[in-house]
């Protein structure tokens, strides 16, 4: 913990011991299963390049901008999301009725949670799958039904749930510096290494070519309303916008930090990431013509091991791969539920053990209908959740509704609202110009076109639903 400038104020969580530090936590908090699980499969199910395009654009346009407004707020006040967002609008003498948009995020960062703890239960397996050998020289058939045996099996799914839900809570629960702090310093420098390994794997033994091709080679007539919203949604996911994560880390950010390198620093490696990991999977799918590129949720659970089983030093590079992979999901898992403990904390004067254990408690009990969503109820899709499963429609209510809006609403509140000398204090730009552009994409760019894709999906639908 370090000593902050006396004129501003202090968090009482603690503050992160450096610059790199909040560097690795809120780096730790955006690479996690969206970038490992999440993005290859949709980027398989949604065509590739054309798609990671739209993706990386709004990474770029949307995405960073909107991430340095979260920090802003949060640095600023010092404060979990709610309350940070209600000491702005005092501040700036906006509407206090601004603070919903911190608890819409603190509402979506539980029900993400919910079935984000299911998937990284799925890398916990894989960890022990592949200790015990189970994927040297597994075939893609066999592969797959292994994937499916885990599936289909909802005990051992509620026991990995579980367990993932106990990591998380035992993290929250010791509290900012000792706990999140701790996790990002030593974890992630390793989960970068382990996925170098791979791409130079997925180079030599997989069809490179044909994964570079289906990744960078867009075909736009692939887009539809549907992926663009898709990708869209994506971009604020992977970043964890949009629901306070990163407020709630950028108010433990000291403050001679820059928030524009910091973030940007920030984006560059997620996105990397995403992309590395792309890298590694496709040439892999491609090689093993059984394995669908549109395989969908199961897609690196169903490509990897077959790399891993057939590759030099496979046991033991696989078991440390799912073991990155549940360490990326750990750290990021903690702060989907930060924003509610520190809200518990701050508002209602609970210890921090008694809020991390109610919540993560919540989420797991939530979490089950997602663990039901791959047995009893996965023909369970009523018009009432878009005919979507449990699971599924809790992840596109979070990623391409919740999220998306939640940052726009960030955006217009600090592109509008906020007085020079506070922008000038946190943001500290050399030139005008660089702040002219960010108020210009937040106020004007980034709702647009959320909006506008939005509008696009909902008229797609309609149109179908009239068809
Ligand atoms: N960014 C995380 C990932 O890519 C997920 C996340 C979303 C975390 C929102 C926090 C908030 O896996």
């Amino acid at each position: 913990m370090d000593n902050q400038n006396s004129h501003t104020p202090k968090s009482i969580h603690g503050t992160w011991s450096s610059r790199w530090t909040f560097i690795l936590a809120a780096t730790g908090s955006a690479v996690g299963l969206g970038n490992i699980w999440k993005f290859p499969y949709i980027a398989g199910e949604n065509g590739g390049g054309a798609f990671v395009l739209v993706y990386l654009l709004c990474i770029v346009i949307v995405g960073i901008p909107i991430m340095m407004a979260e920090v802003f707020l949060g640095r600023n006040a010092r404060r979990n999301p709610v309350n940070a967002v209600e000491v702005f609008t005092r501040q700036s003498g906006a509407s206090h009725n601004w603070r919903y948009i911190g608890v819409m995020g603190v509402i979506a960062g539980l029900l993400i949670m919910s079935f984000y703890s299911v998937v990284a239960g799925w890398a916990l397996h894989y960890v022990f799958a592949s200790i015990s050998g189970t994927f040297t020289d597994i075939s893609a058939a066999g592969s797959d039904a292994f994937f499916g045996g885990l599936l289909g099996d909802p005990k051992a799914l509620l026991g990995w749930h579980s367990t993932f839900t106990l990591m998380t809570f035992i993290i929250v629960a010791s509290g900012v510096s000792k706990g999140l702090g701790a996790v990002a310093k030593y974890m992630m420098p390793f989960l970068f290494l382990a996925l170098a390994v791979l791409l130079v794997y997925g180079f030599l033994a997989g069809n490179f070519k044909a994964g570079v091709m289906f990744l960078f080679t867009p075909n736009f007539s692939a887009l539809t309303g549907d992926s663009i919203l898709i990708a869209m949604g994506h971009a604020f996911f992977t970043l964890s916008l949009g629901m306070g994560a990163i407020m709630a880390y950028g108010a433990y950010m000291p403050s001679s930090a820059n928030i524009g390198k910091t973030i940007l620093t920030v984006g560059i490696l997620d996105t990397l990431v995403a992309l590395v990991a792309g890298l590694a999977i496709f040439p892999i799918v491609f090689a093993n013509p059984t394995i669908e590129v549109g395989a969908g949720p199961g897609l690196l659970f169903v490509s990897l091991p077959i790399a891993f089983g057939s590759m030099p030093l496979g046991l033991l590079i696989g078991t440390l791969f799912f073991a990155l992979v549940a360490v990326a999901a750990w750290s990021s898992a903690v702060s989907l539920i930060e924003p509610a403990i520190a809200w518990l904390i701050e508002n209602k004067g609970w210890k921090r053990i008694k809020a991390a254990g109610i919540v993560a408690g919540c989420c797991w009990l939530l979490g089950l209908l997602t663990v039901a969503s791959f047995g009893p109820l996965a023909e369970f899709k009523p018009a009432w959740l878009l005919y979507f499963t449990p699971f599924d429609f809790f992840d596109f209510l979070t990623s391409q509704i919740m999220l998306p809006l939640g940052g726009v609403l960030i955006a217009l509140l600090v592109a509008w609202k906020a007085p020079a000398a506070l922008l000038q204090k946190e943001f500290g730009f050399k030139s005008q110009k660089t702040q002219t552009l960010l108020l210009f994409l937040l106020r004007f760019v980034s709702p647009t076109l959320v909006l506008l894709i939005m509008a696009i999906k909902l008229f797609e639908t309609l149109s179908q639903l009239g068809a």
